[in-house]
């Protein structure tokens, strides 16, 4: 579908393309004719004489050129969408006025294609629906049309196609234009030209005449004229065409001599020598400039036995006129004015004849020079009839226009190449190294996956203040005897009170179940009522003890500097030290969780060595979750556990950090602990309540299994 929407697009285009630069270049080396068209219209809309005509010069040259370049611009594909638009605009008002001219019949040729293709009123309308239709399509899918130039370039194009179709229409104003489509051209044979073949078949018109009697005004044809009824006064008739004959090329051609009523027409195109003739619509508004030329070739001529004739459509005045201000002897007859508009594009030009034949046409600007006529004419290159020049007329305009466009284009090209090769270079540099970053990253990505299995999984069962000595040991023995039924994956501890460690240890298996105390003394030993010294935890079989818990924290003053205290003397007799930190509500509502638990580590276990953290077991416990059932989300504790594990790294190295363990703890329970322990930073959890049933916490175990 694609593909074939593309097809009708460039399809369209093409044609709006060739049509428009063939119309705009046609009128534009003509721009008196055109103007005359304008005129025309002008008249028909009963403003002829209202406006002036250089506005209608200015019209002409202007909207020729903006015709040519919108088909250059749609040929090149540029500012597609914009010229699209542009087109389809200029073509809703083309055939409006075609309609117009279908239905009115006010002018009978559009002008479209200038004097070089004539269509009729009808043909002309069906062409531009045809045209808009194009338009309305390009218009739809604008950039479907296929770039010849690339963005960047485009604007060398656009100036340089008005410039050229500008000048194309300044030089053919000065000079003639370059090509000239009218009958008159240079070779013609004006005589031949008005020939009618004998078997060609006549136009048919059909005649009207209008009458008036008592005020009444009606119309006769030619069977139903009154001629009897002398009281039908005449005032005026028409005339139709009812069926177009053959026409001659040439069929308004004809010279008058005014003064004696004689047309002089055959006895000048038939004359056996040279013949100039001066040829002036309208001596009124002639360029009288070049006087001193012309009355130069008059004399020359009258020297050589040429003839010599002024023709023109001017008034008396208007003739007199011109003899006052150029002197001008020579005899000035009478032709109509639009023909002579059509003869050639210049008031005054100059046309030279021999036996009827146009030998040569010079504008006012480029008239023979007295050195040039240094000789009789048949002697001079200028009495004889130029060698066909169409194709080095096409060869300046493919050197002046076509051929710097192609050039463009492909410099154009070749640049866009390079610039592809460029970019394509770049991106192939920018995939390289995003690949080896991948790979980067996948290694490390690898790395940390490696670490974190590395990293021990834990499940640390916390009693707090809870059960007798016979309800632990009962408990112990519980958890212990399932964890031997089925192995855990992770390790498992029990933290709890001083007074069960002992038994405890007596029933549990080592291998699978670590014994902890929930605290210890923060002296070594001696006069300390009450207290238990880590030694004495590790007396009695205990490998783990819990410290930092925000219980202790908050109910016996345990201060950071106490807590260092403890740390030192766990570590310094064998005991690993489950720390705990965390942030209350407080603090976590004013955003401040992250410093309080920075604060807490850098307080109690920052100070430690490497060598010492490795047996150090980090528990995050924000405490509005401890007992609360309110857990922290998984995305909380994955933020923060991630925070903690930064800060670690900060203080240790990132391989250390990788290697820590760290727990979450509050409100942790069976139905928690899968989506807890997914989050790639969380290495387990500290369980208070749910520790304290053994079938709890063997689900929180297993959640490792997952
Ligand atoms: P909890 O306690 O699981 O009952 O919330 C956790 C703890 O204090 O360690």
């Amino acid at each position: 579908m694609n593909k074939f929407k593309s097809f009708l697009v460039n399809l369209c285009r093409t044609l709006l393309a060739i049509t428009f630069i063939f119309s705009g270049f046609v009128k534009s080396i003509d721009p008196l004719g055109t103007q005359y068209k304008i005129g025309d219209y002008l008249e028909a809309l009963n403003l002829a004489g209202k406006v002036p005509e250089w506005i209608q010069l200015i019209t002409s040259i202007g909207l020729s050129a903006i015709e040519f370049t919108l088909g250059v611009l749609i040929l090149l594909a540029i500012q597609r969408r914009l010229v699209s638009k542009l087109t389809v605009f200029f073509m809703v008002c083309m055939t409006a006025v075609t309609l117009w001219l279908t239905i009115g019949n006010p002018i009978q040729d559009c002008g479209c294609f200038g004097d070089a293709i004539r269509l009729s009123n009808s043909m002309t309308f069906g062409k531009n629906v045809v045209l808009l239709t194009a338009s309305i399509v390009v218009m739809k899918w604008p950039l479907y049309q296929v770039r010849f130039i690339s963005k960047t370039n485009q604007w060398i194009a656009t100036y340089f196609t008005i410039v050229f179709i500008v000048v194309a229409s300044v030089l053919s104003l000065y000079h003639l234009p370059i090509f000239d489509f009218r009958p008159y051209f240079i070779g013609q044979n004006i005589k031949k030209g008005m020939e009618i073949p004998k078997d060609a078949k006549p136009t048919v018109y059909k005649n009207t005449f209008i009458c008036v009697k008592d005020g009444v005004q009606k119309e006769f044809d030619e069977k139903n004229f009154p001629y009897d009824d002398s009281t039908w006064v005449f005032i005026d008739s028409k005339q139709e065409i009812v069926e177009q004959g053959y026409e001659p090329p040439i069929h308004d051609f004809s010279i008058t001599n005014e003064e004696t009523g004689e047309d002089l027409t055959e006895a000048i195109l038939t004359k056996k020598n040279y013949t100039f003739l001066l040829i002036s619509p309208f001596f009124e508004v002639a360029e009288d400039g070049n006087f001193g030329e012309i009355d130069y070739i008059y004399e020359y001529a009258k020297e050589h036995g040429y003839d010599f004739y002024g023709l023109s459509a001017s008034t008396d005045y208007g003739v007199k006129h011109w003899r006052d201000v150029t002197g001008a002897e020579y005899p000035i007859y009478t032709t109509d004015g639009t023909t002579l508009k059509t003869v050639i594009r210049s008031n005054p030009g100059l046309l030279l004849l021999y036996q009827g034949t146009i030998i040569n046409k010079w504008s006012h600007n480029d008239l023979p020079t007295a050195e040039e006529l240094n000789a009789p004419l048949n002697l001079l290159s200028i009495g004889h009839e130029p060698e066909d020049s169409t194709w080095s007329k096409i060869f300046a305009i493919v050197l002046c226009y076509i051929l710097p466009l192609i050039l463009l284009i492909v410099a154009d090209r070749i640049w866009a190449w390079t610039q592809w090769v460029k970019k394509r270079e770049q991106w192939l540099k920018e995939k390289e190294q995003w690949l080896v970053k991948k790979e980067q990253s996948n290694k490390l990505y690898q790395l940390l996956k490696r670490k974190r299995q590395m990293r021990k999984k834990i499940v640390a069962g916390n009693w707090k203040m809870n059960e007798t000595l016979q309800e632990g040991i009962a408990l112990a023995t519980e958890i212990n005897d399932a964890l031997k039924a089925d192995k855990p994956n992770c390790d498992v501890v029990i933290c709890t009170p001083f007074i069960h460690l002992a038994s405890v240890a007596n029933v549990l298996d080592k291998e699978l179940v670590g014994l902890g105390a929930e605290n210890c003394a923060d002296k070594e030993k001696g006069a300390y009522t009450g207290e238990v010294s880590a030694a004495m935890v590790k007396s009695t079989g205990a490998e783990y003890v819990i410290l930092g818990h925000s219980e202790r924290r908050q109910y016996y003053g345990e201060t950071a500097e106490i807590l260092k205290e403890k740390v030192q003397l766990a570590l310094a007799n064998g005991l690993k030290v489950i720390f705990c930190c965390g942030e209350s509500l407080e603090e976590r509502e004013a955003n401040k969780q992250n410093e309080v638990v920075k604060a807490e580590l850098e307080g109690s276990v920052f100070n430690l060595s490497a060598e010492e953290w490795k047996n150090i077991i980090l528990a995050y416990e924000p405490i509005w979750a401890i007992g609360t059932g309110k857990t922290a989300t998984s995305d909380q504790a994955e933020e923060m556990l991630a925070y903690i594990r930064s800060i670690v790294a900060d203080k240790f190295g990132k391989e250390i950090a990788a290697e820590t363990s760290i727990l979450y703890g509050g409100s942790c329970n069976a139905k928690n602990a899968d989506e807890l322990f997914s989050k790639p930073n969380i290495d387990g959890g500290l369980i208070g309540g749910a520790s304290l049933k053994a079938a709890d916490f063997k689900a929180i175990i297993d959640a490792w299994k997952k």
